[in-house]
């Protein structure tokens, strides 16, 4: 008896576990990253704890984005964009560009990451949270220099990111295509 119950109990558990996930998904964002004004703030230690979306590169060294990307997200929101395919409020997703190492190895001609230069951040937030320059389009935008994480040194969404992610707009802002762990 006792073992049926705690099975019943798992279950529902279970079941309960993508709402739970959402919504402590939201709490810890709202609750660590972003404060009361809207201030977003770089998140700590993603590379190591975070989930790898995917990477781009761009190999032109005079392009507006040159180096290499890889972007990130919580877990929980990996997930629940997997069973929703649609970016769950609190979702935190974090590009970091490093610039472009070039050698000769074993497997050939290769490039790979080397320092890191920025990180640009979007966090989902689909209640309207803040009247701030940096948020728009339910999303929050930041950009932060490697010689100074402490700083968000975006001007505002419309000025700093609005206009290059226009072509992303009907998959909600997010460049999804480059995301095969979203898949
Ligand atoms: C020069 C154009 C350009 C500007 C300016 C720009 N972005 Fe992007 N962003 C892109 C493109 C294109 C991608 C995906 C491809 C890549 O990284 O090369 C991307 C990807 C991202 C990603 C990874 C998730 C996604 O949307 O695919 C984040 C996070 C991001 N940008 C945030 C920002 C923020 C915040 C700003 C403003 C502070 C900004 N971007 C400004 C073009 C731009």
């Amino acid at each position: 008896m006792k073992s049926l119950l705690r099975s019943m109990l798992a279950a529902m558990l279970l079941a309960n576990a993508g709402y739970l996930m959402a919504d402590s998904l939201a709490d810890e964002t709202y609750g660590t990253l972003v404060a009361a004004d809207g201030t977003i703030s770089l998140p700590d230690g993603f590379r190591q704890r975070w989930t790898h979306l995917g990477s781009w590169v761009v190999a032109d060294s005079s392009a507006p984005g040159a180096g290499f990307h890889d972007v990130y997200t919580q877990p929980g929101a990996a997930q629940a964009y997997r069973a929703n395919g649609e970016f769950a409020d609190g979702t935190v997703l974090v590009k970091e560009i490093r610039a472009l190492e070039t050698g000769e190895k074993t497997t050939g001609m290769a490039q790979w990451a080397g320092e890191t230069a920025v990180w640009f951040v979007m966090v989902r937030d689909t209640q309207g949270r803040f009247d701030s320059p940096h948020w728009g389009e339910g999303w929050g935008w930041a950009l932060f220099e490697a010689k100074d994480p402490a700083t968000n040194v975006s001007k505002s969404f419309e000025e700093t990111c609005k206009g290059c992610h226009v072509p992303a707009q009907p998959s909600n802002w997010v460049f999804v295509e480059g995301y095969p762990t979203l898949k």
